[in-house]
């Protein structure tokens, strides 16, 4: 059977990639976020995945606000990155998991989501930067990607987001293959990029937010999504990435590491690794 070795939640700032395309991991600036990387790909390395799923938020790269799927999967044998206008390089294409995609897709209708299923779909910054932080040699493994609408509201709940990682999580654990996948949330923490509170950061949101979604993840769901807005900014509603990752990883877990810094670029950058605790 399957298992899920591990999660991480990984913040994908835009500035994060200009910053390595630049080779600038080292300048003072940048060096709080990249030396938090080092342990991230170790531990990575000891817990050896062979797949990824990966919750991100398309910024209107592939949907934009003409269709704005809530959910949608890709289930492509491979994904294309393009140019957003952030001036990063585009990215290789990315190995896909049709295999692995279908499986999660038909649990999920079977549970009663209505996705958006995408055979063909460009993913952005937020798909690209995260697996180029973790493997910056390119990522070789195969992926699933799982996008959630943060951009036209409404936007899903808290507690559906929960439930959409935890059925992403029975799919992986009923799947008959021996895949050793590693579920990625990106996006976040707290963070604005427009209007009157444009660059506002909550650190004591986001230092509670973290403590619950190691310990009581199901206790999040008391946040609506304007509450979210309201604590942890316009774009801080990319959190709910890191609860359907979590919600994946299922019952206890341990934190293996966390490295959160203030500010990069607009944004409460953090890295979080978590590990089932079997
Ligand atoms: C920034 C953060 C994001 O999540 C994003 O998608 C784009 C830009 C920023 O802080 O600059
Ligand atoms: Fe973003």
């Amino acid at each position: 059977m399957a298992t899920i070795v591990g999660g991480i939640g990984v913040s994908h700032v835009p500035a994060l990639g200009l910053a390595m395309a630049k080779n600038m991991q080292a300048d003072p600036y940048w060096e709080p976020f990249f030396k938090g990387l080092a342990p991230a790909r170790a531990w990575i390395d000891s817990v050896r995945p062979d797949a990824v799923v990966i919750f991100y938020n398309d910024h209107g790269l592939n949907f934009f606000l003409d269709k704005m799927p809530t959910f949608a999967v890709g289930a492509a044998p491979a994904y294309l990155n393009a140019d957003e206008g952030w001036g990063l390089p585009v990215s290789a294409p990315f190995p896909g998991d049709p295999a692995l995609s279908w499986r999660i897709i038909n649990h999920l209708i079977a549970n009663e989501f209505d996705l958006t299923t995408c055979q063909e779909m460009l993913v952005d910054h937020a798909f690209a930067l995260p697996l180029k932080m973790l493997w910056p040699d390119g990522v070789t493994i195969p992926i699933v990607p799982v996008a959630i609408n943060t951009v036209q509201h409404p936007l899903p709940s808290i507690h559906r987001c929960f439930n959409l990682g935890r059925t992403i999580g029975e799919a992986i654990a009923a799947d008959p293959s021996d895949r050793r996948v590693l579920v990625i949330g990106s996006g976040g923490l707290s963070h604005q990029l427009d209007g009157e509170r444009a660059g506002f950061i909550n650190k004591a949101f986001d230092t509670a937010f973290l403590e619950e979604l190691v310990t009581q993840p199901e206790r999040l769901s008391r946040y609506s999504v304007l509450d979210v807005v309201e604590q942890a900014g316009t774009q801080g509603v990319e959190l709910l990435m890191w609860v359907a990752m979590r919600a994946a990883l299922g019952g206890p877990v341990r934190q293996v590491y966390q490295n959160y810094h203030i500010p990069i670029s607009n944004t409460a950058a953090c890295l979080l690794a978590l590990e089932p605790s079997r």
